[in-house]
């Protein structure tokens, strides 16, 4: 991981929310669809880079136990201060999603909001679905979304800022295709005073091709069940940015 999310953490849900809807309640219908045409063996999940652990907590009101797990000590404290669903089983740890366990074996491990592109080598990739497939039960499912070639060709250039009433934030993205790294230089200001008025962060990701994607699960022993461009608004001049990946441990 190039950056720690060290200062995106307290602000993310704001800013995720800035665009409309946080990435959670845009990506969910896809989960639920995929849970519902695939089938999973038990109600129980594992969220890999969870950030603020919304995914968790939505699943939990819909009678689901698991948890989350972060590389992020922030995103880890603010999981930790959200309210939990009455009777929810839900828990959050601090843990690199290339080397996590779980208490249990689960039906589910979902990596969401281009969680995956953060691994910046296959062998990165690798040992994430290593994990995963460790802590699957025997047909549980692997659902993950990555950003695909289209969205950082198209979509990581220029800058733009965000204005929103507590803070504005400005990012510079770029992408060398050579490299397949895509670089995001976020500025963040407070628009409250303070001593840490002003922070800056790099966020690092890296175009791993659907074909290194096949094999890297195939290499695991993972079933492809589906793998598809989709865009998470209906207008047609968005475009298909992200791919959503759906493995079985079988
Ligand atoms: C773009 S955020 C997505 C967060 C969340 N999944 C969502 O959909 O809102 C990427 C997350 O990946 C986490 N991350 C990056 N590398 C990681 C690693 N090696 N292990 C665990 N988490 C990691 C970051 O800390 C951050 O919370």
């Amino acid at each position: 991981m190039a950056a720690g999310y060290r200062i995106l953490p307290e602000v993310f849900d704001r800013w995720q929310s800035s665009y409309g809807a946080d990435f959670t309640t845009l990506i969910l219908p896809h989960l639920l669809s995929t849970l519902n045409q695939f089938g999973c063996p038990e109600k129980s999940l594992l969220d890999a880079a969870c950030g603020t652990g919304t995914l968790v907590l939505e699943m939990a009101s819909r009678g689901w136990a698991g948890g989350g797990i972060d590389l992020s000590r922030g995103m880890i404290e603010v999981c930790r201060k959200k309210s939990i669903p009455p009777g929810a089983d839900v828990w959050f740890k601090r843990m690199d999603m290339r080397a996590f366990t779980t208490p249990s074996p689960v039906g589910l491990v979902t990596s969401l909001g281009d969680a995956v592109n953060h691994l910046l080598t296959i062998r990165d990739l690798r040992a994430f679905l290593s994990s995963a497939f460790r802590a699957l039960l025997s047909g549980g499912l692997l659902a993950f979304d990555v950003n695909n070639e289209w969205c950082f060709r198209n979509l990581w250039k220029g800058s733009s800022t965000i204005r929103h009433k507590d803070f504005t934030m400005v990012l510079e993205n770029s992408y060398v295709p050579s490299r397949r790294r895509a670089l995001s230089r976020i500025h963040l200001k407070h628009n409250r005073p303070g001593p840490r008025r002003a922070a800056h962060e790099i966020v690092e990701e890296r175009y791993f091709s659907p074909d290194e994607i096949r094999r890297a699960l195939s290499a695991e022993a993972y079933t492809v069940l589906h793998a598809e461009d989709f865009a998470l608004s209906s207008a047609p001049e968005v475009g298909k940015p992200k791919t959503w990946w759906v493995a079985r441990k079988a």
